[in-house]
């Protein structure tokens, strides 16, 4: 298949496993990049040597192209860019505030910029300023979100955005959806959540078997009132914090409950008092599989229903 996104990073199909913080590391990162697609290393606040680790980890696993994420808010945002300029992954993704301050660095040293944006303003200026392609993800997805939804950001980024080609993210997990998206005009899709039961993932084994009892009403977005929306699965953290956000607690009392919650819920697999971040689509989520296979199977069915739109006017 080729798209603009494929053609951009040099990769076989138009599939990016979302980076999520120490839970896409460089097996799962070099399993999707080996399958065809194109995996992105999480950092969250991973320190510079670790990062610096993980890169070579995935090196020594795969030869295709892979990226690194850079989330705006982590406290050394800035030694963490230094160490991406120094090892030139393919492409770095942004996301989480304004990136402006470091793409020239990241270009000048060769590295293709994909800001990852939750508004259609967030696209137009992320384009403005010349960003190789942009993730726009809509509210469905799992981890931290906007308030839009991917339909509607779908609806409103991809008949503007023009030059620069859009992956979209929040809710994928199958080729009809990979296919939906390409016939309304993006050029990739992004996949957080379907990977989080691939083999090569390492979440806790309690963190899978949960995703797949779980249905399409199993998780729930907290901190939208404090514009600090996130998504995972409900259980008595999410309750707890839920009280405290309609009681009234500031964004920063509601930042410390959260401390060491994500890592406790998808590592420990404390899936009761951790965080347990996944989107919504976890509903259609059942069986444990392989990267290769999860993408070979989207692939499949997406590419059989492009084949036979015809059909339908
Ligand atoms: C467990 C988890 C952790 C995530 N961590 C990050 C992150 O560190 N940085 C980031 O840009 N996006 C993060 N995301 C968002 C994903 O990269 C991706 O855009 C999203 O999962 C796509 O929507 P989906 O969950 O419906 O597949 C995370 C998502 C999940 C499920």
């Amino acid at each position: 298949m080729k798209t603009r996104l494929t053609e951009l990073l040099g990769i076989k199909y138009p599939i990016v496993l979302g980076a999520m913080a120490w839970v896409s590391m460089a097996p799962l990162v070099a399993a999707v990049s080996n399958a065809g697609g194109t995996g992105v290393i999480g950092t969250g606040t991973m320190s510079a040597e670790a990062l610096r680790r993980e890169i070579t980890r995935t090196r020594e696993l795969t030869q295709n192209p892979f990226g690194v994420n850079l989330q705006m808010g982590a406290p050394n945002t800035a030694e963490q860019a230094r160490v991406i300029v120094d090892e030139k992954p393919d492409f770095v993704t942004i996301g989480g505030g304004d990136p402006r301050v470091y793409f020239d660095d990241f270009k000048q040293a060769g590295i293709k910029v994909i800001a990852v944006v939750p508004t259609l303003k967030m696209a137009r200026r992320m384009e403005g300023i010349g960003a190789d392609a942009l993730v726009i993800e809509g509210m469905e997805a799992g981890g931290h979100i906007g308030q839009t939804t991917t339909m509607a950001l779908m609806s409103m980024v991809l008949p503007e955005i023009k030059k620069t080609p859009v992956i979209v993210a929040g809710g994928f997990a199958d080729g009809r959806g990979l296919a939906a998206a390409l016939i309304m005009g993006a050029s990739g899709i992004q996949m957080g959540t379907a990977f989080l039961l691939a083999q090569e993932c390492e979440v806790n084994q309690a963190v899978k078997q949960l995703i797949m009892s779980s249905d399409d009403t199993a998780t729930i977005m907290t901190g939208q009132t404090r514009n600090h929306g996130f998504r995972g699965i409900k259980n008595s953290f999410t309750e707890s914090y839920m009280k405290k956000e309609t009681s009234g607690a500031t964004l920063s009392e509601l930042m410390e409950m959260g401390f060491g919650r994500y890592k406790m819920g998808l590592l420990e697999g404390d899936i009761q008092n951790g965080s347990v971040a996944a989107g919504q689509i976890i509903g259609m989520m059942h069986e444990e599989r392989t990267s290769k296979d999860i993408i070979e199977s989207v692939m499949r069915e997406a590419e059989d229903i492009l084949l036979n739109a015809h059909q339908i006017v």
